[in-house]
């Protein structure tokens, strides 16, 4: 990679919602990357269904980081490496929390790397406070009445709310 290159990092996954956990590995990112891509992936292209639509997942990213330029947000299908090609992105972000991550992400960014030799995986490890916390989780805290304001942002707690209710 030449000196001068701009860095751009994909941070892709699910985000159904974005949680606080997500938040603070964009963030952690963003002291190395100039730019930050977070790439939703549509369903098609991952194997779990979802609560939010994708173009809610976006919208609901978008508003996180309103105040932030080197914060993008898109959405893709099919393969990530291609995505990373389309937008010269020679980095991939993960999140680590725990060991119980580490074989699916370690497979992971084995096999892109296997699909396209430029590409990096860089994990990074969130604040101890959200080493427990899943979008899953909160989904399912949401849908059974409990409270998920310490997880996610307000705005994405109010959708939370009001799509668990509908
Ligand atoms: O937040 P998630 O659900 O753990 O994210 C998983 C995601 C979207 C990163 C993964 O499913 C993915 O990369 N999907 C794109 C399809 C692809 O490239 N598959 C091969 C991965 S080795």
């Amino acid at each position: 990679m030449s000196e001068n290159r701009r860095r751009v990092a994909i941070y892709p996954g699910s985000f159904d919602p974005i949680t606080r956990g997500h938040e603070d590995i964009v963030r952690r990112a963003l002291t190395f990357a100039d730019q930050v891509i977070v790439a939703v992936a549509h369903t098609a292209t991952q194997r779990k269904q979802g609560l939010f639509s994708v173009a809610e997942r976006v919208e609901m990213i978008r508003e996180t980081f309103a105040d932030e330029p080197r914060v993008e947000v898109a959405e893709f299908t099919g393969l990530l490496v291609e995505f990373a090609k389309e937008r010269d992105a020679h980095l991939i972000v993960r999140g680590l929390r725990a060991v119980s991550d580490f074989e699916y992400e370690f497979q992971m960014a084995l096999m892109n790397h296997k699909l396209w030799e430029p590409i990096e995986t860089v994990f990074l490890v969130p604040d101890v406070q959200y080493s427990f916390l899943s979008a899953s989780l909160v989904r399912e805290i949401a849908a059974l009445g409990g409270d998920v304001g310490d997880f996610v942002a307000p705005a994405v707690r109010e959708r939370l709310y009001r799509k668990t209710r509908s």
